[in-house]
């Protein structure tokens, strides 16, 4: 009887390890998704999803009426690094994501310098509609969008917050600072519920009108690149 249920259970081991059980028992969702593909977890893409829904409503918006396409993000949603910009432009209103433009050139080739790429953080923009004529958000609109940015950045809950230009500065650290004065340093900060990392650089647009400042830039890519996460 003993020898009769052992062979059994040898035959039961064999029939699993043939079937892959692991695969079949295990609790995490098959992945089916190209190898370039992210999973996020259902949480965070169901409250991105929310987060979308609630800026598609929003309403008596000049921003939004005058634009083409809302701009929410690019990258990877569970990337510790988010990056975020000022407006979309022309070419991201038109595409419908952020930094595609000239300017999103010369992002690409910044984070290739820390060998990074847009797949691999998180991008934003502090508002989510092109102004018109690539105008800086005003004050009133910067307003409006910064619940959403702040709820974004808690969803995505990342390790560092890279902070391009002073209009994303402005917008999330203070208005009485000065990029020249804030670049380069990291300051702890907490966005909703999530405690983060901030650093501030210039935008990829000011360095294409004043390329003397790109060494600073280079000072402050390297701190992002150095930074333990
Ligand atoms: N400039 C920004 O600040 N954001 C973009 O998405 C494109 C250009």
């Amino acid at each position: 009887m003993i020898k009769k249920n052992n062979l059994n259970l040898i035959k039961l081991i064999k029939y699993y390890n043939l079937i892959n059980h692991n695969l079949i028992y295990n609790n995490k969702a098959i992945n089916r998704y190209k190898k370039d593909t992210f999973e996020v977890s259902v949480d965070k893409a169901s409250n991105l999803e929310r987060l979308k829904e609630s800026i598609n409503d929003i309403k008596n918006c000049s921003l939004k009426t005058n634009a083409k396409n809302m701009v929410f993000s690019d990258g990877n949603p569970k990337s510790k690094i988010m990056m975020i910009g000022e407006a979309p432009g022309a070419n991201e209103d038109m595409e419908g994501l952020p930094f595609v433009g000239r300017a999103g050139a010369l992002l690409d080739k910044m984070l290739a310098a820390i060998s990074l790429d847009r797949k691999k953080v998180y991008i934003s923009n502090i508002v989510n509609y092109r102004p018109p004529d690539n105008r800086r958000p005003t004050e009133e609109e910067v307003k409006r969008y910064l619940p959403f940015i702040i709820k974004h950045i808690e969803i995505i809950n990342p390790k560092i917050v890279v902070l391009l230009g002073s209009t994303a500065m402005n917008a999330l650290i203070g208005n009485e600072v000065v990029i020249s004065k804030m670049r380069g340093k990291w300051i702890e900060k907490k966005f909703g519920n999530c405690r983060t990392s901030v650093i501030i650089t210039f935008h990829p647009a000011f360095l294409m009108r004043q390329p003397a400042q790109k060494k600073m830039a280079w000072i402050d890519l390297k701190m992002i690149r150095d930074k333990k996460i």
